[in-house]
């Protein structure tokens, strides 16, 4: 036996406790131990049966990532799994906490699956650029059948118990504590495992259906196609078969270039979760939140805030945008309930937190004030003036500015040590992403309060220091602007739009434009243009665009028309975009879409190399975090800095020289070395 797994006994029934803290992954300790507890279980005659059970929270949380980069040590789990089933005396899996993946499948090899009420279940191996490699696509099918398995292992989704009892994930929920239920249980279990039948095939249209959702939802990604294809194989192919291929498919896919990137994203995530440490830093307590600015954004601030529990306050000053967010608000809700994301009680309980305020008084007892105002200096500085006036000392202002320099907002402040930017991205109750920005004068107890309190909100903050469009927004400019350079030189918008979301991208930069409004970015434009360096290389294509009034799709055109609602390429725009090269003596030249692929890559690295250079970041994991959660970088291509990071370097240099000459003036070389560098030390 291994020191993570305790062999106990109560009665004639042994219990098998898996202790391998802190969250109990399934690592070569586990399986070992496993193995040899049910060897010792099979062998001793007064024994009848055996209940295996996680000793804290969590069952099995998860294979351990970190063994899935190299060859796996035996026992794997396939043979611990077998060693069960083949026990002759049965087996029950005792589940609670985080029972995911590899934890799911030996519970699928056991006798029956008792779940406690805290249970999670799932095979999220997809996620992960993997599919279950220990009979989950064989055994799964053969428990609640081909179509629902299709739904959860290609979704990746965990199922709170209540819900996996439904499907027939599980076959009981605790009543109170699991042990004694599961001994209890176990005394009279017989033998019964999964039978190995093939599954009966199900009704083919209902069945396509649900595949094409699993595919749409999954992006086509090759180990979904692979999970689909496995999982129909259990009403063709017999099991042994099927679950060999299963296991040869799994171990290809396991050290394929997505699963390496999508690991980095997974330990990249479990790192920024540390960026501070709370258990050792003071935090202020954050229960009044007040929200100022009822439009887009504070409108989503606010139900983020309101589902997890915070006291919120809205305030506008103007009555009927009050009236707007509060029925906007309402809406969200409503659709929340009807797709059965949130029960009505919850609704009704979250909405009495909700105040909406046009006084002053709000800001009496607020411990958190978050600005979502017009994207203004002045406006944001008088607005910090007048909380100060009334907030108490202690309460922390955040502002959700874009692209105002923090420091300046704060300059006006009597207390600029509480002074703090919490970038959201919009939808703000939808989208994970958080960056949390540190002014020169925000004291460390504000940053990490702010931290702590968007961790509250179940998203994912990304600290940063204040400089220029933090991290996100500063990269996506410089891809914009090098987006916008190659229509010059010679590629067209829908050529653009169609490399990058062929890269993954969801959409390309200028149906992003034309979905957001191209005339944010010209008014940002007109307000800096004395602040441009007037030898820069200056595209003046989205200015003729927003001179002829396209905006983009709210005026039924931009970079596309949009006549029948849908983007068509529009010769007008072609136009002005071959006159704009003509104009600048520029000869234009087609691009392929991997040509378009690389320059926008080599522009993101480059930023972000200058980033760290900057120390608006130090940590480079952060920024291929920012650019999956709140840009749409495809999360299988690791991120750009991951992406420079695989890259040869001399390569690299020699790309960036053709980028640095073809920008011309103004453009910042990055040292982009420091990839290479920092991923040797991640
Ligand atoms: N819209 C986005 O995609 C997005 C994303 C991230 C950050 N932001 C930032 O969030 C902020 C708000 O953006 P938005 O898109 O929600 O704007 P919006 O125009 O939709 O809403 C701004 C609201 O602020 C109110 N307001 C203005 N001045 C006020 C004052 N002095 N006191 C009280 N209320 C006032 C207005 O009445 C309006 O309702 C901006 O700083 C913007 O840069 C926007």
């Amino acid at each position: 036996m291994t020191e993570t797994i305790h062999f106990e006994t109560e009665g004639s029934i042994a219990v098998i406790v898996i202790d391998n803290p802190p969250v109990n992954t399934g690592s070569w300790s586990v399986r070992k131990g496993l193995l040899d507890a049910v060897e010792k279980f099979a062998q001793d005659e007064t024994l009848t049966a055996a209940v295996i059970i996680g000793k804290d929270k969590n069952f099995i949380s998860g294979s351990d990532l970190k063994e899935f980069g190299k060859p796996i040590t035996p026992p794997e789990l396939p043979q611990v799994i077998k060693a069960i089933e083949e026990c002759p005396k049965p087996v029950i899996a005792a589940i609670s906490g985080a029972t995911l993946g590899g934890g799911y499948e030996l519970a699928l090899g056991c006798d029956a699956r008792l779940a406690a009420a805290n249970t999670l279940v799932g095979l999220p191996e997809v996620t992960l650029g993997m599919l279950p490699g220990a009979g989950g696509t064989q055994r799964l099918p053969r428990l609640i059948g081909l179509g629902p398995s299709i739904e959860v292992i290609c979704s990746g989704k965990r199922l709170k118990a209540a819900e996996a009892f439904k499907l027939g994930m599980v076959e009981a929920i605790a009543e109170g504590d699991l042990r004694p239920f599961a001994i209890e249980y176990a005394k009279t279990a017989v033998k019964n495992p999964l039978s190995k039948k093939m599954v009966a095939a199900e009704l083919a249209e209902e069945l396509d259906g649900i595949i094409k959702k699993a595919l749409k939802a999954g992006k086509n990604r090759p180990q979904v196609k692979e999970a689909i294809r496995l999982i129909q194989a259990t009403a063709t192919v017999d099991f042994e078969t099927a679950l060999a291929e299963e296991r040869e498919v799994f171990q290809k896919l396991r050290v394929g270039e997505e699963a390496f990137a999508l690991r980095h994203l997974f330990f990249a995530e479990t790192s920024a979760k540390k960026a501070i440490n709370l258990k050792e830093t003071p935090v202020k307590a954050i229960n009044n939140v007040v929200i100022v600015g009822a439009g887009t954004m504070g409108t989503g601030i606010a139900v983020a805030a309101l589902r997890a529990g915070f006291k919120v306050a809205v305030y506008d000053q103007s009555k009927s945008v009050l009236v707007q967010c509060k029925s906007k608000i309402d809406d969200i809700y409503e659709k929340d309930v009807a797709a059965g994301r949130i029960k009505p009680s919850d609704q009704l309980i979250q909405l009495e937190q909700l105040e909406l305020s046009d006084h002053d008084s709000v800001f009496e007892n607020a411990d958190l004030i978050i600005e979502a105002i017009f994207e203004n200096l002045t406006v944001k500085q008088n607005l910090i003036k007048q909380i100060e006036s009334v907030a108490s000392p202690n309460t922390l202002i955040a502002s959700n500015t874009s692209y105002i320099d923090l420091d300046e907002i704060a300059e006006v402040s009597i207390r600029p040590e509480n002074i703090v930017g919490i970038h959201f991205f919009n939808p703000a109750n939808i989208m994970r992403l958080v960056e949390v920005i540190h002014g020169n004068n925000t004291s460390q107890e504000v940053i990490a309060s702010a931290f702590a309190f968007v961790q509250k909100l179940g998203k994912l903050p990304i600290l940063c220091k204040n400089s220029f469009g933090f991290i996100g927004n500063r990269i996506y400019a410089a891809y914009r602007y090098q987006c916008e350079l190659m229509l010059e030189e010679g590629a067209l918008p829908h050529e653009i739009d169609q490399a990058i979301e062929g890269f993954g991208f969801n959409m390309g930069p200028f149906a992003v434009g034309d979905l957001s409004g191209l005339d944010i970015a010209w008014n940002m434009r007109k307000a800096n243009a004395s602040k441009r360096d007037p030898k820069a290389r200056y595209v003046d294509i989205p200015d003729q665009l927003c001179e002829a009034q396209r905006f983009g799709r709210k005026t039924g055109a931009g970079y596309y028309s949009y006549a029948n609602g849908k983007p068509e390429i529009d010769p007008i725009v072609t136009d002005i975009i071959l006159k704009a090269s003509a104009t600048k003596g520029i000869e234009r030249k087609n691009f392929t879409p991997e040509q378009i692929v690389e320059r926008v890559l080599l522009t993101m690295a480059n930023e972000a190399a200058l980033l760290l250079a900057e120390g608006v970041t130090l940590r480079m994991n952060d920024i291929d975090l920012v650019m999956i959660n709140g840009f749409g970088f495809p999360k299988w291509e690791g991120g750009p800095a991951y992406w420079a990071s695989k890259q040869d370097l001399n390569y690299l240099y020699k790309q960036q020289e053709i980028l640095e000459h073809n920008t011309g003036i103004g453009f910042n070389k990055g040292d982009l070395s420091i990839f290479h560098k920092l991923a040797k030390t991640a």
